[in-house]
């Protein structure tokens, strides 16, 4: 089994042939959230064709393929973890109930859903639902033993008490209001649009690295997209292990990965 290194190909099967089971610390995914081929019904539309918020083929199944595939990747990172491993996993409201459900009947155990307040949401389009603005992390642990820094945690929090303390982490990820990726975080393409529809900020992924691993531990993504969780495993000295199906991505995640790797060692010279 390789670490630092991208598999390019399908989750379910490269976990199942590539990964060796209980061999990994922490994984973060962060998958289809089944979204896509869904039009919106706007009134007054004048445009002629329908709007949707996002349509990707890799994000568009029926509710019982979703669920059937969800079940399949679910059980290859519980093979894959230690037992003292960790999941995190990231959703909105759309998909979290079926997701903790999945983990608690493989005998995982849910210890918080995390609720991601994104400050720069799209506003509501059909005005006729509260404003989405939150995603979940939902975090489930494999046996007794998991990891959870509490004292590093704690001292990322900026919020302090009356006596200028540091307070316990909340499982409201407020931290400077982390927003959707934008500016020179952000990966784009030449024609100036994003490179890759859904890219994970560094500091939500700097978090659960932080709680949930040590430095040279195991660190696994199975939907790697533009590789936000190498870059951040890469900065805080863990080992990391990616996998995607997009011939695209990769390519994008291992320039975003070199380029880090070239800014180390220019620092260090
Ligand atoms: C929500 S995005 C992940 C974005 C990533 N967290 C980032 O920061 O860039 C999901 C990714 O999973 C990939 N994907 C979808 N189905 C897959 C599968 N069966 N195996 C591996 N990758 C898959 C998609 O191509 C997409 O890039």
């Amino acid at each position: 089994m390789k670490s630092n290194y991208i598999y390019t190909g399908d989750c379910i099967e490269t976990m199942n042939t590539s990964i060796n089971p209980g061999s990994i610390d922490l994984i973060y995914a962060d998958p289809p959230y089944n979204l896509s081929g869904k039009p919106l019904n706007l009134i007054n539309n004048t445009t002629g064709g329908a709007f949707y918020k996002m349509n990707e083929d890799w994000d568009t199944w029926d509710y019982d393929e979703y669920i059937n595939f969800s079940e399949l990747w679910l059980t290859q990172c519980f093979n894959a973890l230690k037992e003292s491993g960790s999941l995190y996993i990231s959703c909105t409201y759309h998909n979290v109930g079926e997701l903790a459900f999945i983990g608690k009947k493989l005998g995982l155990s849910l210890k918080n859903i995390l609720t991601w307040h994104k400050s720069n949401s799209m506003p509501s389009i059909t005005k006729r639902v509260f404003t989405h603005s939150t995603e979940f992390v939902c975090w489930f642990t494999k046996g007794k033993n998991w990891t959870y820094n509490y004292n590093e945690l704690k001292s990322l929090n900026p919020e302090k008490t009356k006596d200028g303390e540091c307070k316990q982490m909340r499982d409201f990820i407020n931290i400077v209001e982390t927003p959707i990726v934008q500016g020179k975080e952000r990966l784009k393409s030449q024609n100036g649009r994003a490179s890759h529809p859904t890219q994970k900020p560094e500091k939500l992924l700097e978090i659960i690295i932080k709680a949930s691993s040590n430095k040279g531990e195991l660190v696994l993504d199975p939907f790697f997209g533009t590789g936000t969780t190498g870059v951040v495993a890469e900065q805080l000295n863990r080992r990391w292990i990616g996998i995607e199906v997009n011939q695209e991505y990769v390519h994008l995640a291992k320039k975003r990965i070199k380029e880090l790797s070239c800014q180390k060692q220019l620092q260090l010279s």
